[in-house]
């Protein structure tokens, strides 16, 4: 292993720290006064996505205010399927909003020859990052993983369980498996993508994996993961992958080895002494509530000590078992930041 002193990356590579690097899911949003601020410049949200200027501006916001350890590029996961020519817009308050996928549509997604055109813009931004972040700093990239990205194309919104895309599964299995085969092919080129213009590393989000029974989640959320890790693995064997399968709970035993991931994330309902089992095979990285960093006082110190007291030894990186929400204070991260970085063992 080559030490590159981006501790991020180093201890994903199997380097011990004495102290675990942090960084937060969604860490450049809403917030952060800068990032409202840019975002009112910037148009529409999915502008802000497209404007390698800004994007590099917000994506920088976190790591000049608090020094994360690593810094994520700022995009979406359904830049995606917009790019395979999905409408996409994202309203106030109510999240994106697509047309509905229908299932003759699907075959037709495989044409689209202007893919990466759509997506040069988040190259850019991937690449001006490389060149202002500090050395120090990992820069990772991120897709959706495809069973959350179709979930998405076929409700056409955020729902509360799936429904509509768990039952276009059971309706039309055959064409959700050419649907997520897509998205996965279509996936590993755009993280390739994203590693040839600087980044150290990427995340696979699949948020709603908590939603599928076992034989669906083999099916829907392996097996599309197990293909991006095979193709990215192949040309770039150096660079590691961390796979976020959120509400997968006993499922997260075997994801690292069914999916060839190298790091887990960990969602906070797993369970610390589950986290710790899970060690011993990977990294892990996880998993305080996001609202423990809103509620802030002893329910933020007493989650960040659980964590830190089960999981610091070990293979580890500090993060939020999910994204951190837009009343979050501001002082709170700090607060967080500064109890992780002065943790001296249990
Ligand atoms: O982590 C980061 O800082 C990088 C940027 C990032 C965003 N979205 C920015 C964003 C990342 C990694 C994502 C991933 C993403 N997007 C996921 C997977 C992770 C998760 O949170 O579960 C999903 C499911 C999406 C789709 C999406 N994008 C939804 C459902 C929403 C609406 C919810 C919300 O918070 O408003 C978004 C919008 C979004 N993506 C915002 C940001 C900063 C807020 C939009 C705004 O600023 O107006």
């Amino acid at each position: 292993m080559t030490k590159t002193n981006r501790i991020v990356l180093d201890v994903l590579n199997g380097a011990h720290a004495e102290t675990p690097p942090i960084w937060i899911m969604r860490q450049a949003g809403r917030y952060l006064p800068e990032y409202r601020e840019t975002r009112k410049t910037a148009g529409s949200f999915l502008d802000l996505c497209y404007n390698p200027e800004l994007a590099t501006e917000v994506t920088l916001q976190p790591i000049r205010r608090f020094g994360f350890d690593a810094s994520i590029l700022f995009s979406d996961i359904l830049t995606v399927p917009h790019a395979l020519g999905r409408d996409l817009r994202f309203e106030e308050g109510r999240g994106p909003i697509m047309t509905p996928i229908k299932p003759d549509e699907i075959d037709s997604l495989s044409d689209i020859a202007d893919f990466h055109d759509r997506l040069a813009p988040v190259y850019e931004t991937v690449r001006r990052l490389r060149s202002r972040l500090p050395r120090e700093t990992t820069l990772l990239g991120f897709c959706g993983a495809p069973w959350t990205v179709a979930t998405y194309m076929i409700a056409g919104h955020g729902t509360a369980d799936q429904a509509p895309a768990r039952l276009f599964l059971y309706r039309h299995p055959e064409l959700m498996d050419t649907l997520l085969t897509g998205l996965a092919e279509r996936s590993a080129q755009y993280l390739a993508r994203q590693i040839e213009a600087g980044a150290d590393a990427v995340q696979i989000f699949d948020s709603w994996s908590g939603v599928l029974d076992e034989a669906s989640f083999e099916r829907c959320c392996i097996r599309p993961v197990r293909l991006i890790v095979d193709r990215l693995s192949e040309r770039f064997p150096d660079v590691p992958i961390i796979g976020f399968p959120k509400g997968a709970g006993s499922a997260y035993d075997s994801y690292r080895q069914e999916t060839g991931v190298d790091a887990l994330g960990l969602d906070w309902s797993v369970p610390l002494s589950q986290a710790k089992r899970l060690q011993k095979d990977s990294l892990v990285q996880g998993n305080l509530d996001p609202l423990r960093l809103v509620a802030g006082g002893n329910a933020l110190d007493e989650g960040i000590d659980s964590i830190l007291t089960a999981l610091a030894d070990g293979p580890f990186i500090f993060n939020l078992g999910h994204g951190i929400t837009p009343q979050t204070p501001i002082d709170h991260v700090q607060r967080m930041i500064d109890r992780v970085r002065s943790w001296k063992g249990a």
